[in-house]
């Protein structure tokens, strides 16, 4: 019997190392954020198996508002503090949800997800937003996925701390 790391997840160490570079030479030349999370969410989407959503809150104020992302359309305005994704930001953490529907106040976007992980960015050492990622599977994400999107995280934090413009954008 496999292990939930090897049947959850498509990534294997090898590949994963080379998607990050992918992602990094994808957003390192470009400054402008909405382009990079734009790019970035196109980038995981297509390489994550079994999502149906991929995508970027950004905070203003005490608001998370929806950002670049892939799948459908979804939820404009969270509440700081609530569901996985205000939650997470708030907490600044990671949260992995096995089963999003034992989630207290999660916000149901798209009714096929059923699990989600949300992993909050930062830059100038303040939490910005978040890189939320919904599946249509329950536990989904493994500890693999986890590390492996966390460092994806930290890629886009640097594309974000590019963006001279980006003090203004907010
Ligand atoms: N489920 C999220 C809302 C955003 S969608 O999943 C795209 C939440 O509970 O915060």
């Amino acid at each position: 019997m496999s292990t939930s790391n090897e049947t959850n997840s498509k990534i294997e160490p090898p590949l994963s190392t080379t998607l990050l570079k992918s992602l990094r030479v994808l957003l390192e030349d470009e400054p402008d954020t909405i382009a990079n999370l734009a790019n970035a969410s196109a980038f995981i989407f297509e390489h994550l198996s079994k999502v149906n959503w991929v995508g970027f809150y950004l905070l203003k104020e005490e608001t998370l508002v929806l950002g670049p992302f892939q799948g459908k359309p979804a939820c404009v305005r969270i509440q700081n503090g609530k569901g996985v994704c205000g939650t997470a930001t708030k907490a600044d953490k990671t949260y992995v949800v096995p089963n999003v529907h034992e989630f207290p106040g999660h916000i149901a976007c798209d009714a096929a997800s059923k699990s989600e992980i949300v992993i909050p960015l930062h830059a100038n050492g303040a939490v910005v937003g978040c890189l939320d990622i919904d599946s249509p599977e329950y536990d989904r994400f493994s500890q693999a996925d986890r590390e492996w999107l966390e460092e994806a995280g930290k890629i886009i934090e640097q594309a974000i701390k590019n963006d001279v413009f980006w003090k203004e954008l907010n």
